[in-house]
């Protein structure tokens, strides 16, 4: 039996992290195997390419490569074992980011992405993506408050508008599997729309 592959995407700041915490404790809480990861990262080798990516000055095409070696090493070590294993897989970011932040915020388009993407992952998309969208000005106020800012979350209002608007298009191209939350009201209303979301697929 495959598992589930669940994506968690958006902007810097719009609040996913506590929300894919609480879904693993209530999938769990149902008998389910989850596993809760992230991207860049995931194994050993992809932890260190994304202190890379997100610390290290580098041009943009070097910054898409090397995501994808990450997530390359991420999908063959930790993901498919874990989906073949029927394990529910919960993870914060994978490709539609790459759209969004290299293609949409970057402005290095679609088609090298398209490539790469059809190229590491074959056919494999996620089952389910909650996109978790609000307005930049929004998600910048709520990011001031945090760490130490890495290279990404320095860009400046602009950036992450179109970054934004790459994660609308991809949402649009691939309708069947996003569902948009709506991120910028209070965290009980987000996780309802999170809870509502994953029992409206009937897998759990
Ligand atoms: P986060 O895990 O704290 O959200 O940080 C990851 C950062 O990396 C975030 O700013 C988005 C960025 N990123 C990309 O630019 N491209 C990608 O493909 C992925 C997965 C993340």
């Amino acid at each position: 039996m495959a598992g589930r592959f669940v994506t968690f995407e958006g902007i810097d700041g719009a609040g996913k992290s506590s929300h894919i915490e609480s879904l693993a404790q209530w999938l769990r809480g149902r008998g389910h195997e989850v596993l809760v990861t992230r991207e860049p990262g995931g194994t050993p080798l992809a932890e260190r390419l994304r202190e890379l990516v997100l610390g290290e000055p580098m041009d943009t095409l070097t910054e898409l490569l090397l995501v994808f070696a990450a997530r390359r090493d991420h999908l063959e070590r930790q993901i498919l074992p874990a989906l073949a294993r029927g394990a529910t897989v919960l993870c914060d970011r994978f490709t539609d980011a790459t759209f969004a932040y290299q293609g949409a915020g970057r402005g290095l388009g679609a088609d090298r992405i398209a490539a790469l993407e059809q190229w590491v992952q074959d056919e494999r998309q996620p089952d389910l993506t909650l996109w978790f969208d609000l307005p930049a000005a929004v998600a910048a106020a709520r990011r001031t408050a945090a760490r130490e800012p890495d290279r990404f979350e320095l860009e400046d209002e602009a950036f992450f508008a179109r970054v934004r608007e790459g994660y609308a298009a991809r949402a649009k191209e691939h309708a069947a599997r996003f569902v948009r939350i709506e991120a910028e009201g209070a965290a009980a209303d987000v996780w309802q729309q999170v809870v509502a979301a994953v029992a409206a697929k009937g897998w759990w």
